[in-house]
């Protein structure tokens, strides 16, 4: 249940939180696309008498990554077919991905999309005479369901508005699992394992409005907490800092309680680095795809029309020459323009609108600009803001575009995150799927009883938010089995109550204990902060991790260098302090952010060779080396030992070429 909203100022501390322990069968954690699925799906399997629990750190009406809404949904196959839609996202990735989960999650993802629209949210359609029809116009076509057709931006997107999608989302997840099992603003910590059988047993949190410990248990578990913002540092500074492009409170929680408790993770060298209007972090696929605008270079050319250029794409054949250059390369291509000097990099919304509109009359003209505003308002209103305090109408002056920060995400155009088991199909490779007693569960993690969807899902991008609640709801049922065909099951702990307590409001105690020791508690000798650490982390990352500081690039001496003060940080971790909830939820989520960049980078100390151009470089290893890397990177971590070990994964090709 959703608790109040806070009363002014932070909600201090105490040494001895109040405890309460919870004994249910599935576990969902994360309130977001691929939780809500679950959460949506789950009781149509479940038995009546199964228990089940979600648990989001904020407000899931407005949680996650579409908090803000969206302006559309990116994976929508329609009148495509799976297999195209796998050798999209297969190019779009440089070759390395998982098609068995693209294929499984492309057969079935439009069941969601059909379920958005009947939830409420409204789709852009197409009239007869083939004219844009928005909002409410839009729902006198019929139903997507029903054969009416979508706004078509590229060959898998469509057009929604979709400022309220997530509200949408979660009153149905909310609606089926039933406000009751449901707990909101509650941050979980750490996932346990049995003690007995190393099957996921449970999970710690803690309240972010109450002094409150969660210790429960369960026999399944979903683990759906996004991907990771904020371990690089952000371009923004001053007044700015704090807008990111992913959501803020993406803290990398799906990736590092799923290392620590012995999953193994995929990929996790894969980063996003968006390119985005400057500042206001807006997106960009509305403008190239709807709107067909253009990237100019300093000097006004279209430098995709250089020789130098092309010849720098076919260098990376057959995906720098595929008909959509994937994302990556697009970065590349503009990285190695502005590194030649002809930056900054420009968008060319002025004659777009104007090519737009000549066929137009007055009317469907303000509708357009009225557009162009809209698809900011809909999913990132802070580049609308900024559009209007620097006087910049798109129709009349241009913007730029300018890779941001790296992110770390499985769902959107990165597909890093954790080795899932495959659909229980013939057609899937025996290292694609493995059992647990016999049985194999689609999406399972490599620890028994633990499942992940959305950005959690490794070698598996482009499912988007629609994806992305599919995979929610496809790895639900996948759950109940588990727990029927494992009755016999009784999760057992193998910390106490206690420990588990201490070990989460250990930064309150060392706070408490020696916050009197100087005038300015954010200063002390005895403790760190998390605003300390997590410039530290930043700091760190953006210098010697391939950050925007060094126009991405590292080499093996500089992750050398930066394991040692990974390994520094962590040391001092045990030292972070909170004196309030709200530093509390900080400081477990920069702890989250440590383990989870360190695995980046583990990733790419490991892998010697240059795979995602123009996301980062290994300046020690540039371009592809197919020969010997043309495989995934998989990953585990011991957590006794504090112990990382990286392997090769073979790739095997599922849909032939076309
Ligand atoms: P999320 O939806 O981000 O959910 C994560 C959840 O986990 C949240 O509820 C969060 O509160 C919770 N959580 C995190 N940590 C913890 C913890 N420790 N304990 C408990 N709960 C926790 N997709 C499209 O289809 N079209 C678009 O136009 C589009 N545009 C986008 C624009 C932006 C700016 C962004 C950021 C994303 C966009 N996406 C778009 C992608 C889409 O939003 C994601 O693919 C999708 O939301 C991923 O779902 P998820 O459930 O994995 O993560
Ligand atoms: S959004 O999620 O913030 O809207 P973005 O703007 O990057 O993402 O892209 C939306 C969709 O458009 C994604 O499916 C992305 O792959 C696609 N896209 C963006 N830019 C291009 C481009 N230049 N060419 C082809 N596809 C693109």
């Amino acid at each position: 249940m959703a608790l109040p909203n806070k009363p002014l100022g932070e909600i201090k501390a105490l040494k001895d939180p109040e405890v309460e322990e919870r004994d249910v069968d599935i576990l969902i954690v994360g309130g977001g696309m691929a939780a809500c699925g679950t959460a949506f799906e789950i009781k149509k399997w479940a038995k009546d008498d199964d228990k089940i629990l979600l648990v989001d750190k904020a407000a899931m009406e407005r949680s996650g990554a579409v908090a803000q809404g969206l302006s559309a949904i990116n994976t929508y196959i329609g009148e495509n077919t799976p297999d195209d839609y796998v050798r999209m996202v297969r190019n779009d990735l440089m070759g390395i991905v998982r098609e068995d989960l693209i294929f499984d999650l492309g057969r079935h993802v439009d069941d969601s999309v059909h379920l958005f629209e009947e939830w409420g949210l409204p789709m852009w359609k197409k009239s007869a005479d083939d004219k844009t029809l928005n909002g409410k116009k839009g729902q006198k076509m019929g139903t997507l369901k029903s054969g009416a057709k979508p706004v078509r931006t590229g060959k898998w997107q469509i057009m929604i508005n979709g400022e309220s999608y997530k509200r949408i989302v979660s009153e149905a997840a909310k609606l089926a699992l039933g406000e009751e099992n449901i707990l909101e603003r509650v941050f979980i910590v750490e996932l346990l394992n049995d003690a007995n059988t190393g099957q996921i047993a449970g999970a710690v949190g803690f309240s972010v409005r109450e002094n409150k410990v969660y210790v429960i248990k369960c026999k399944t578990m979903m683990v759906a907490c996004g991907g990771a913002v904020n371990i690089y540092q952000p371009r923004s500074v001053g007044e700015g800092k704090g807008r990111a492009w992913y959501p803020v409170w993406n803290a990398g929680s799906t990736y590092t309680m799923a290392l620590r408790a012995g999953a193994e993770l995929s990929m996790m060298e894969n980063r996003f680095t968006p390119a985005r209007f400057k500042d206001g972090y807006g997106p960009v696929g509305a403008w190239f795809l709807l709107f067909k605008g253009r990237l100019q270079n300093a000097l006004g050319e279209n430098y995709l029309e250089y020789d130098e250029v092309k010849k720098e794409l076919e260098s990376y054949a057959p995906y720098g020459t595929a008909a959509i250059t994937p994302t990556c390369l697009r970065n590349h291509v503009m990285l190695f323009e502005m590194k030649a000097g002809r930056g900054p990099i420009i968008m060319d919304t002025v004659t777009a609108l104007k090519n737009l509109g000549e066929t137009m009359d007055k009317k469907e003209l303000k509708e357009l600009e009225s557009e162009a505003w809209e698809d900011f308002l809909d999913m990132t209103c802070g580049q609308a803001n900024l559009w209007c305090a620097t006087n910049t109408e798109p129709e009349k002056k241009n913007s730029e575009i300018m890779p941001t920060e790296p992110y770390l995400l499985g769902s959107h155009s990165g597909c890093c995150g954790i080795w899932c088991c495959g659909p229980d199909e013939d057609w899937v490779p025996d290292s694609y799927k493995w059992d647990y007693k016999g049985k194999v569960y689609n999406r399972m993690t490599t620890i028994p009883g633990l499942f992940t969807a959305g950005d959690g899902v490794g070698c598996s991008g482009h499912k988007f938010s629609s994806g992305s609640h599919y995979e929610g709801r496809s790895a639900a049922k996948q759950m109940v089995r588990f727990i029927r065909n494992n009755e016999d099951f009784t999760p057992t702990l193998a910390e106490s109550t206690q420990e588990l307590v201490d070990m989460v409001y250990k930064p309150v105690r060392t706070y408490l204990e020696n916050c009197e020791y100087t005038t300015a508690t954010d200063i002390n000798p005895n403790y760190i902060k998390p605003a300390g650490l997590t410039m530290r982390l930043m700091k760190a990352t953006h210098e010697y991790g391939a950050g925007t500081a060094t126009y991405y690039q590292t080499n093996g001496k500089s992750l050398e260098m930066i394991m040692d003060m990974f390994e520094d940080m962590r040391t001092d971790s045990e030292k972070l302090a909170a004196g309030d909830l709200h530093e509390l939820l900080r400081c477990w989520e920069i702890y989250h952010r440590l383990y989870t960049v360190e695995a980046h980078l583990r990733h790419i100390q490991f892998r010697k060779e240059t795979r995602f151009p123009g996301f980062y470089y290994r300046a020690d290893f540039p371009g592809q080396d197919d020969e010997n890397w043309f495989c995934f990177v998989n990953s585990t971590y011991d957590k006794k030992t504090n112990t990382w070990s990286l392997k090769k994964e073979p790739y095997h090709k599922i849909i032939p070429d076309a």
